[in-house]
């Protein structure tokens, strides 16, 4: 069995040993000032693996951000107005500092997320890359010259920022799920409105801080931070239906999707959404099995489980079905699981008691139907939940139509390519897939053939500031990363007539 943590529930404050405590900000962040909710109400924030306090933010409403979207509307004409190369310079600027600080934010991730601090310096890596990806694209918003049919006609596009970008983000990636939207969106000439995650509200503070600190303008940045419930419906809703706000780029559930577009409809916001998924991770019989096990292990259990790209169906074929669970279970026995600050510490605790409950019944009604235990299958302390794996999956589990969203490797059999691909295309979303073959034409068939936006091909991981990262079908639309940019701008044509 992994190992996993013992009389971790203290109480008391955390200390999180920062070197800058600084960045460990209090407050929310509207128009260049460090602000209370109106109401003085606050929010605690919780360490997620021993649940003692870390610190509190402004527990904020509507009326906040409506503040903060019209410091950005504000703050908007300036800023569209510098340079490209200002506004590059300005994010390379803001780049060094996150990269001189990135010991102290991976603290604050574990801390407020859970995960390991190796994970944690891993994101902080991540997030960081798409500032610097971001601040050279500033200088790449090239437009067109279009011949035209007609005589004494030139057609030109220019790029133009859309305005201001409502940006709503995911705990699972405090940091990283931030940056790769505000550096797009303020690379582009957009100014921002940040709704911050309940859960994990001091990685996008700390962001702030530093954007503050590099000189990035008042009203450009802008975070509200709110509990989740009543007011975090409040400040969704006035984001979306607010008509300064001109882009929502969203990162979180499906369901959430939904509300928020359908919130978006009144004032025809430009939206991408970056929504569940249920990756299919497939290990056929030609496999390398070493490499499709180091795959597993890092797409399924990196975050704990927590990621809308984990694998959330691995089907092996059935000549390596038992070899392969055996070694994957080899691999899990050695994870240690706790405290993301302890030494030596793997993986960490669910984020909150909704997703522990959710990776439990997935068990357990899997169990019901006929899946064996190989490894695990029950809660610790807290919010933690053994890493497990599931063999001799039943017809039709609760891992077929959502993602666990938690530690557990659900394997399936399957015996051929096509009855595979089918199994893994019968689902509504389809954000990432991964499969192992050492077949080249299999891997471009099983490539083109899976509904997905993203397709890992002997590998588990695919993130990269550089690639398009984004889904298909009911996992949304947009791509972020790779030219990112272009969410957050306008094609403006300009046709000049009566040339001689
Ligand atoms: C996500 O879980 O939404 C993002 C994961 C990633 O960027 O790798």
């Amino acid at each position: 069995m992994p190992q996993m943590p013992q009389g971790i529930i203290k109480g008391g404050q955390d200390d999180l040993k920062l070197s800058s405590k600084e960045l460990l900000r209090n407050q929310a962040y509207i128009n260049g000032q460090w602000v209370d909710a109106k109401s003085g109400k606050k929010l605690e924030v919780i360490n997620k693996a021993t649940h003692a306090v870390i610190g509190h933010v402004p527990d904020m409403a509507g009326e906040e951000t409506k503040s903060a979207i019209e410091a950005a509307h504000a703050a908007f004409p300036a800023w569209r107005s510098k340079t490209s190369k200002e506004r590059a310079d300005l994010l390379y600027a803001l780049y060094a500092e996150l990269n001189a600080n990135a010991e102290d934010l991976a603290k604050i991730i574990v801390g407020e997320n859970g995960k390991s601090l190796a994970e944690a310096k891993g994101e902080v890596g991540y997030s960081n890359s798409f500032i610097q990806w971001f601040a050279a694209e500033a200088q790449r918003t090239y437009g067109h010259v279009i011949p035209a049919p007609l005589p004494g006609v030139r057609n030109v596009v220019v790029k133009q920022p859309i305005g201001v970008a409502g940006l709503i983000t995911p705990w699972n990636f405090p940091a990283a799920m931030i940056t790769r939207k505000v550096g797009p969106a303020l690379a582009a000439g957009c100014t921002t409105v940040i709704k911050a995650p309940a859960e994990t509200p001091f990685s996008a503070l700390a962001l702030a801080h530093l954007a503050e600190k590099v000189g990035i303008p008042k009203g450009v940045i802008n975070v509200v931070t709110c509990a989740k419930g009543e007011n975090e419906a409040a400040v969704g809703k006035e984001i979306c239906e607010n008509p300064i706000v001109k882009k929502i780029s969203f990162t979180g559930s499906t369901r959430v999707g939904k509300i928020l577009f359908s919130q978006c409809a009144s004032t025809l916001k430009k939206m991408s959404m970056e929504l569940g998924g249920n990756a299919p991770f497939v290990v056929f019989e030609d496999a390398d099995l070493e490499k499709a096990v180091e795959g597993a292990i890092a797409c399924k259990f990196r975050a704990s489980g927590q990621t809308c790209v984990c694998a959330n169906r691995i089907y092996v074929h059935e000549k390596v079905y038992h070899e392969f669970a055996k070694k994957l279970a080899a691999k899990v026995e050695g994870f240690k699981v706790g405290n993301g600050l302890e030494q030596g510490t793997t993986h960490g605790p669910l984020v909150n008691q909704v997703g522990l409950e959710k990776v439990e019944g997935h068990v357990n009604d899997s169990i019901k139907a006929g899946a064996k235990v190989l490894i695990g299958g029950k809660r610790g302390e807290g919010t933690f939940f053994e890493p497990t794996i599931l063999t001799d999956l039943p017809h039709k589990p609760p891992t077929d139509y959502e993602e666990t969203f938690g530690p557990l490797a659900a394997l399936y059999k399957f015996n051929s390519e096509e009855q595979v691909i089918k199994m893994c295309n019968d689902v509504d979303v389809g954000l990432a897939g991964y499969f192992f073959t050492n077949d080249l034409n299999r891997a471009w068939r099983v490539a083109e053939a899976m509904e997905v936006g993203m397709t890992g091909i002997n590998t588990g991981i695919l993130s990269q500031a550089s690639v398009p990262f984004g889904g298909v079908k009911e996992s949304g639309f947009g791509r972020e990363g790779f030219k990112g940019i272009e969410e957050y701008m306008t094609d403006k044509l300009m046709v000049y007539g009566g040339i001689n």
